[in-house]
């Protein structure tokens, strides 16, 4: 039955982190994967969410199914946190939102609900993305082109090229934007370059899908968040997908969601009824704790405070080791200009470095970032930084 089975390459991301676990080398540093690490190089628990989990085990509950579509709390939380509490899609009723297995469970189902509605539609991604959108839609069964969105050159977001790809698009394609912090360039678009995407997708009848990982590793919560007002205004219907993997450093828990804004609420309801079966016939319904811990959170005015505060701290930290690295460059002999690492924004670094300096630096170094050259700022700290501009002052 298998004799013909291939033998499928090595996840481009988290394929890295079975090379680093494997790896012997005393000083590796694990650049790859997108994973915020304090600056003792340790995994956070947010103090928030561990508050959350000593309430939950003063008053120890049983596990029974969840429904289909996830916590109730947790499905509100998400809405009042992408769309705004007191927006009005929210309180008219028109966003239909499930709990997902990670940001990466909410691509999928909407994926998986997509080609049900449009099965000829072609779905567009960032040139480049993250590089998991490819092959999730891919699977999903869509064929996947991207749109221009980096400029080596220019180190930034080549916008003429991106409005022109969007322009060209058939009417229907799905169109996978990053909402904010984009992965992996760390280039966004500014507000008034959103409105002019917006435009073109509206015009052009096209699907927006928004990826939204990152938020509050840009700018702040509502500030990163606000392009979704901004959609909302446009009139068009569209997808988001929430993590919560990294703002609340619960990645092994698989917390995220997919929203899907409709016209109204009866709408939502029809949407709603759809993506309980593509979750249904998939892995039935979703786990019961990380969602719990994210709901009781968010509507606790205390710990919600507590963990902007936290998530504020792990983006000022993300800020300052940008300005580190910089530094540690110029200090480690790099003649070429590096300062474009403080523009990008969120957790990773474009760093222009070739494959082949990504190959040596790990195989020589032990630095870890993916192939493309991209690097994860987040995972840099105090004790790890020289080292890590040593080496790649070497690679240059
Ligand atoms: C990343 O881009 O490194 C993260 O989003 C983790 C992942 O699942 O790839």
């Amino acid at each position: 039955l298998f004799s013909a089975v291939e033998m499928a390459p090595r996840d481009p991301i988290l394929g890295l982190n079975e090379q680093f676990n494997a790896d012997t080398n005393p000083k590796k540093v694990n650049l790859g994967v997108g994973v915020y690490f304090d600056d003792n190089g340790k995994l956070p628990l947010l103090q928030c969410v561990q508050a959350a989990e000593q309430k939950m085990m003063a008053k120890p509950t049983a596990r029974g199914y969840l429904p289909i579509d996830g916590i109730v709390a947790y499905d509100n939380a998400v809405k009042a946190l992408v769309f705004g509490a007191d927006s009005e899609p929210v309180k008219s009723g028109r966003v239909a939102t499930v709990q997902a297995i990670g940001g990466t469970g909410g691509l999928k189902i909407g994926a998986d609900f997509l080609k049900k509605l449009s099965p000829n539609a072609k779905v567009l991604i960032s040139d480049p993305s993250w590089e998991n959108h490819r092959a999730l839609f891919t699977n999903a069964g869509f064929e996947v082109g991207t749109y221009a969105y980096y400029d080596a050159e220019k180190r930034g977001v080549n916008f003429g090229g991106m409005l022109a790809s969007l322009k060209a698009a058939a009417p229907g394609t799905i169109v996978v934007l990053h909402a904010c912090c984009h992965n992996p360039t760390g280039y966004d678009i500014t507000a008034a370059q959103w409105d002019q995407v917006i435009e073109v997708l509206k015009a052009g009848k096209l699907t927006p899908f928004l990826d939204m990982a990152y938020q509050g590793f840009g700018h702040g919560i509502a500030e990163d968040g606000a392009v979704i007002g901004k959609f909302v205004a446009s009139g068009m219907n569209f997808f988001v997908s929430t993590s919560f993997s990294k703002s609340f450093s619960l990645y092994g828990e698989r917390v995220g969601g997919l929203s899907v804004l409709c016209q109204d609420k009866e709408e939502a309801g029809r949407v709603l009824s759809q993506l309980k079966i593509v979750i249904r016939t998939n892995y039935s319904n979703p786990p019961t704790h990380g969602g719990a811990v994210v709901a009781a959170v968010l509507s606790d005015p205390e710990l919600r405070a507590l963990w902007e505060k936290e998530l504020g701290e792990m983006r000022v930290r993300i800020k300052a080791m940008r300005q580190k690295l910089v530094d540690g460059l110029k200090a480690a002999g790099v003649k070429q200009d590096m300062s474009f690492i403080t523009s990008q924004i969120g957790m990773f670094s474009y760093s222009g470095l070739s494959k082949d300096q990504m190959v040596r630096l790990r195989n020589e170094f032990g630095v870890y970032g993916t192939d493309t050259g991209r690097m994860c700022v987040a995972a840099l700290n105090s004790q790890n930084i020289d080292y890590v501009c040593a080496s790649i002052a070497k690679v240059m």
